[in-house]
C-alpha cells in the first residue's frame, strides 16, 4: 500500500474536544514549534476553539509571529496565574489574525521556570490550562513544550497527558527520542492516563529504497511492537512492503512529514501559519498539498483522541 494513497477513515466519528495537547521531545530543532503552531492552526481551519500556548523560553514562535513586545514585558509572566494564582486568564490570552487565541512566550518563563519545581508538576494543569478546557472556552489547547528538559516542559506533559512527538532522521534524533520515552513518557504516574497521540517522522527527504537514515527511521518504527501503532497513515509502510519495496515489485513510497521549505518560510519570512500562508499563493504545489493534507491528519488524529482505539 502506497502511504500517500491511505484514506483516512471514521471521518463520522464526533471529535473529542477537551484535550490538550504538548507536542514534545528531549531534542533541539526537531519540529517542536513548527508542528504545534501548525496543528493549532489546522484545528481551528477545522472549526474547534483553539488555544496555542507557547512555553519555550525562547520565544521562536512568539517573535516569528510578530509579538516580540510582549515577548520582552516582564508583565506577561504566567507565574502570577500558574503559581500565585493572581490575575485573569483574559491578561494572558491574545487574538491572532487566524481565529485561534494565543498565549505568548515572555523572557519571564524563566521565573516560572524556578518557581516550578517537581512537586508542582499539576499547578499548569490545574490553575490555568484545565479551567480553559472546562468552562469550554477552548475545544483544544496546543502546547510548544520547549526545548530541553526543564519543569515547564514536564508541566506541559502533567498538564496534558497527551503528547504529539516529532522525531527527524539520524541518530542524535533517534537517542532524544529513546530519552523522551525512556525518561519522561514512562515515569508518568499512572493516574495521568499518558497517551501518545502520533509519532511524526519529520523531514524526510529521501525516498526510502537506500539504507539511509531516513529509511532507517522508517523502517525501525514501523518495524516496532510498541512504536508503530503511533504511526499517522502518511508514516505507515506495512512489514510485507519492505520486501516488496526491494525487489522492486512495488513504487518506493516517500513517507512521513516531507522536508518542505515553504513550511518554514510560512513562519520565518510570512509570519504566520503554513495553511494560511499557501491559502495567499496562486496555485498549490503538489508538495505543499501533501504536508497540508498531513498537518490535517495530526489535527484529525487530536480530534480522534490517538492514531488508533487503544
Ligand atoms: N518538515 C519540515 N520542512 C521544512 N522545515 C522544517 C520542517 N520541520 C521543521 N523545519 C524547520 O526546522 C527548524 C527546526 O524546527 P522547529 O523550530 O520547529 O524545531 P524545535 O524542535 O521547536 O526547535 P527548538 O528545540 O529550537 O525549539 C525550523 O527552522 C523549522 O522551520
Ligand atoms: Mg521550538
Amino acid at each position: 500500500m502506497n502511504s500517500e494513497t491511505v484514506e483516512v477513515k471514521d471521518v463520522e466519528r464526533e471529535p473529542i474536544t477537551g484535550q490538550a495537547v504538548s507536542v514534545n521531545m528531549l531534542k533541539g530543532g526537531v519540529g517542536k514549534s513548527i508542528l504545534a503552531l501548525n496543528i493549532a492552526d489546522r484545528l481551528s481551519v477545522r472549526g474547534h476553539d483553539v488555544l496555542f500556548i507557547d512555553l519555550d523560553p525562547n520565544g521562536h514562535i512568539t517573535e516569528s509571529l510578530g509579538y516580540e513586545d510582549v515577548f520582552a514585558d516582564p508583565t506577561h509572566d504566567l507565574t502570577n496565574i500558574i503559581i500565585h494564582e493572581y490575575g485573569e486568564f483574559e491578561e494572558y490570552i491574545y487574538p491572532t489574525d487566524w481565529e485561534w487565541d494565543f498565549v505568548p512566550a515572555s523572557v519571564k518563563l524563566s521565573t516560572l521556570e524556578s518557581e516550578l519545581s517537581d512537586n508542582s508538576i499539576t499547578l499548569l494543569k490545574r490553575n490555568f490550562v484545565q479551567p480553559l478546557l472546562e468552562n469550554e472556552k477552548y475545544d483544544y489547547i496546543i502546547m510548544d513544550g520547549g526545548g530541553e528538559w526543564s519543569h515547564i516542559a514536564k508541566a506541559a506533559y502533567g498538564a496534558a497527558a497527551r503528547t504529539i512527538i516529532p522525531i527527524p532522521p539520524g541518530d542524535m534524533n533517534r537517542s532524544g527520542f529513546k530519552r523522551t520515552y525512556d525518561r519522561v513518557i514512562s515515569e508518568m504516574p499512572d493516574e495521568l492516563d499518558f497517551k501518545i497521540l502520533a509519532i511524526v517522522p519529520n523531514m524526510i527527504t529521501e525516498y526510502i529504497k537506500h539504507d539511509k537514515a531516513d529509511r532507517r527511521l522508517l523502517e525501525n518504527l514501523n518495524r516496532s511492537e510498541t512504536f508503530s501503532k503511533y504511526l499517522p497513515s502518511f508514516a505507515r509502510i506495512p512489514p510485507e512492503d519492505w520486501d516488496a519495496i526491494d525487489s522492486g515489485k512495488m513504487d518506493v513510497p516517500k513517507p512521513g512529514l516531507r522536508k518542505n521549505s515553504n513550511l518554514e518560510n510560512a513562519l520565518e519570512e510570512e509570519n504566520m501559519p503554513f495553511g494560511r500562508y499557501i491559502e495567499t499563493q496562486d496555485s498549490i504545489s503538489q508538495n505543499d498539498g501533501l504536508t497540508l493534507k498531513h498537518l490535517d491528519e495530526l489535527a484529525w488524529i487530536i480530534e480522534r483522541g490517538g492514531v488508533t482505539d487503544e
